[in-house]
């Protein structure tokens, strides 16, 4: 049996902002339970609903020096589907009703959960012999693998391996004060261990010091090599290269199902979506006030509102798009200038854009399995999980082919009548639009087409199966098997 353990800042069913939780979340369920023991540490957050929160069993706590205090680190354990999750409890660093607020508190509080998290293993008796870390929250432990904790006989020999979900957000700071809260001697902060353009980077610390690094798709593992998408450490990724691998992600198939999906009103499947997913257009129509009518070619986003999901291309082309026969369906939260940009759409042409600009399981799921399209045009996107959510919906999407868009989505090839979607390739306003009124036009002109691409979309398995197996061998190949 080998000992694999999680440390993350979130994870489905207890906190999620993004895909981080939902890989944190459903990725440990996947292993091969009979060798391998996955377990997940994750704050108590205040924010973790009630019900959870009540499951939660109390073990122990002790006090631990930080930020020159003796400070609380309270251990709950609750047992999720099979897998093991640890819950780092402070009240002063996980109130609150979101997970992050601003960046300099989010180190102190992050660095904390990470020596904290170390902490508790042999308080709690589980010895990892790999710890999987996941992005930059993160990153300062297989820094300390191989030196403080090192020194005791309990942490000798814990591999580590570093997960890049996100490249963009990596845990800077001035060194002083990433110093003072890490408690990490000078040796460390030179440019080729955590310091970086100056300032002090927790991820790096762990690109520099895990036994292996991964990240969500292959094409991304190849992108931030270079200059356009390695903010700023495309040199370091790069020689390591030998040690980065990139694996696609999966989605929980059995919480993505249209065919039990409890969200839904008609459920359905890859053999009879041809009269019953339309039901749930039409009952979508309905309940945001749009037209009801299955002519109109239907358009959802669901998404974080960031300059990473290319907003700007879309808030370029609203009113282009709102000229044509469609309806766009957008759920979302973000930057506010987004957030007003739909707001106002949805103002203008109340008959066609629908803003939702909240968060809502329930919707999300509304809107993979009623939509006709998806759009993700993102600048960059490390995987993306909606794209896949929306396969296996048989909800055609639209994507820029860029990370992980550009290995699960395969554009429409009207000549050999292949593909799952369709794709632009240049960030650009015009490409994007050419995207659409190409699927517009097949969903218009050629419903049989349209109906195949959809059937080959569902027939599409990106379940964990495969990915799972990945990270198992990658395990073995790092203790040697
Ligand atoms: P990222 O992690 O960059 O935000 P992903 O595509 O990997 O992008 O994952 C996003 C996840 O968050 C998906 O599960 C998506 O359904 C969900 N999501 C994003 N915004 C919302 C929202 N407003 N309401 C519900 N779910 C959302
Ligand atoms: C990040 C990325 C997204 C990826 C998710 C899970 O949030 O933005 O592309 O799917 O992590 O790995």
């Amino acid at each position: 049996m080998k000992n694999i353990l999680f440390v993350a800042s979130e994870g489905v069913p207890f906190v999620k902002t993004g895909g981080l939780a939902d890989v944190v979340g459903s990725l440990p369920k996947c292993f091969d339970r009979e060798y391998f023991d996955c377990r997940v540490i994750l704050p108590k957050y205040l924010c973790i609903k009630q019900e959870l929160r009540d499951k939660m069993e109390y073990l122990t706590n002790f006090y631990m020096e930080y930020d020159q205090k003796q400070t609380y680190v309270g251990i709950f354990r609750s047992v999720y589907e099979g897998v093991t999750f640890y819950f780092i409890d402070n009240e002063y660093y996980f109130a609150g009703s979101v997970p992050y607020g601003n960046i300099l508190w989010d180190i102190e509080k992050f660095i904390f959960f990470s020596r904290a998290a170390l902490s508790i293993l042999p308080v709690v008796g589980f010895k990892p012999d790999i710890v999987h870390c996941h992005d930059w929250q993160t990153g300062l432990i297989p820094v300390y693998l191989k030196e403080r904790f090192h020194d005791g006989e309990f942490f000798r020999d814990i591999k580590s391996v570093m997960t890049i979900h996100n490249l963009k957000f990596q845990g800077n700071w001035d060194v002083p004060t990433i110093k003072a809260y890490s408690e990490l001697p000078d040796y460390f902060f030179t440019p080729d261990k955590l310091e970086s353009y100056k300032d002090a980077n927790m991820l790096k610390g762990g690109l520099v010091y895990a036994d292996a690094i991964t990240t969500v798709s292959e094409t991304y593992a190849n992108e931030i090599k270079t200059r356009f998408y390695g903010e700023g450490l495309d040199g370091l990724l790069s020689a390591r290269s030998g040690d980065l691998r990139g694996i696609v992600n999966g989605i929980d198939y059995k919480e993505y199902n249209p065919s039990t999906d409890k969200f839904i009103r008609y459920k359905y499947n890859a053999r009879d979506f041809r009269k019953e997913k339309i039901k749930n257009k039409r009952d979508l129509q309905e309940s945001l006030n749009l037209e009801v009518d299955d002519r109109k070619f239907m358009i959802g986003i669901v998404s974080r509102l960031t300059d990473q999901k290319g907003f700007d291309l879309i808030a370029f082309m609203m009113e282009e798009l709102c000229q044509m026969n469609v309806q766009i369906v957008v759920l979302g939260t973000g930057e506010e200038r987004y957030e007003n940009m739909f707001r106002h759409y949805d103002w203008k042409y109340s008959n066609k854009v629908s803003a939702n600009i909240y968060y809502s399981e329930e919707l999300s799921h509304k809107i993979y399995a009623s939509c006709d399209a998806f759009l993700m045009p993102s600048l960059f996107e490390p995987c993306g999980l909606s794209q896949l959510m929306a396969l296996r919906y048989g909800t055609v999407p639209i994507v820029r082919e860029t990370g992980g868009l550009k290995d699960t989505v395969e554009p429409y090839n009207e000549y050999e009548s292949t593909g799952t979607g369709f794709s632009f390739v240049n960030y650009n306003a015009h490409e994007m639009i050419g995207a659409i009124r190409y699927a517009y036009d097949v969903f218009n002109e050629k419903k049989r087409e349209w109906n195949k691409i959809i059937d080959r979309a569902m027939a599409a398995d990106f379940s964990w199966n495969v990915s799972a197996r990945k990270y198992q061998e990658m395990y073995d190949w790092m203790l040697g098997y």
